[in-house]
């Protein structure tokens, strides 16, 4: 499939979907939401994926929602379409995403980041909620998962003070996963992408599924429901086949059933 205003790429079981609006900083406008819904949920679907890894350019992963398509609507008309609420769908995908970011993840750039199973940044990689000088506040699930990735204190800096958070804050912070060098940046996670791909995706799946379900449970229903996903499991020809395989002392051959 051809998108307007994204590239998207195969490398094994690795999917590469790349913002490309380099004009406008990879600024997020419908076009690019509804692309990177469609192609996120194709590479989600497909069997012979098993880990996306989502990124922009040097300079920007993006700078944030589109403020000139958004500037003029009404309230009436931002309820009407729901605005941004297709986003939704791309946070539940259950293929492992990973976020690349190198340069500005404003806005929502850095809640599409976010919305990514886990990010891994550049040296040169600003994160940062400036909605608030904008006359706004964070719309892509920004006030919801900052506070959960870095806690209220420096969450309620970010979003009142509009200030941006380098990649070293960001990592010290829980934000990130790993800071490294920018020119290292698409190597890296790639590596950890097909790390990833080359386990079995049924399992990652479930293993997203129960890592998120924290979010949204009390300690004692979330570990119950660990505990269902872990028994359940053991129904997968991959559950066989990693336990035979260490027995055997020979790396698993997942066959992602
Ligand atoms: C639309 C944008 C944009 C954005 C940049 N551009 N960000 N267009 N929406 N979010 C455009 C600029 O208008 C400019 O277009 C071109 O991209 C290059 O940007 P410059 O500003 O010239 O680049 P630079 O001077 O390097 O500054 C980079 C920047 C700055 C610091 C990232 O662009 C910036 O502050 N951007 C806005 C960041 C922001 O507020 N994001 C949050 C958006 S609200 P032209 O045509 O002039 O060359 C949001 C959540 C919304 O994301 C939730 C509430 C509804």
């Amino acid at each position: 499939t051809e998108y307007e205003t994204i590239l998207v790429s195969r490398d094994g079981r690795v999917g590469v979907i790349t913002l490309n609006r380099p004009k406008a900083l990879n600024a997020l406008n419908e076009q690019t939401m509804n692309d990177v819904v469609a192609a996120a949920t194709e590479l989600d679907r497909d069997p012979d994926i098993g880990a996306i890894i989502l990124t922009g350019s040097e300079k920007a992963f993006a700078a944030g929602a589109d403020i000139k398509e958004m500037a003029t609507k009404s309230a009436a008309e931002m309820y009407r379409v729901d605005f941004f609420s297709p986003w939704d769908a791309f946070a539940r995908l259950r293929t492992p995403k990973i976020a690349a970011v190198s340069g500005y993840a404003l806005g929502g750039g850095c809640e599409l980041a976010m919305m990514c199973d886990l990010i891994i940044a550049a040296d040169t990689a600003k994160f940062g909620q400036p909605e608030i000088n904008l006359g706004v506040i964070p719309g892509m699930g920004g006030t919801q998962r900052l506070i959960r990735a870095i806690g209220k204190s420096k969450a309620m800096d970010m979003i009142l003070t509009a200030r941006q958070m380098d990649a070293e804050e960001a990592e010290r912070s829980g934000l990130v996963a790993r800071v490294v060098p920018a020119d290292q940046l698409l190597d890296t996670a790639n590596d950890v992408a097909r790390t990833i791909a080359g386990l079995s995706k049924p399992v990652a799946q479930h293993a997203v599924e129960a890592v998120n379900a924290a979010y949204e449970t009390t300690l004692q229903q979330g570990v119950q429901y660990e505990r269902r996903v872990f028994h359940g499991l053991f129904s997968t020809a991959d559950q066989k086949e990693g336990m035979t395989a260490f027995s055997e002392k020979r790396k698993a051959n997942f066959t992602h059933e």
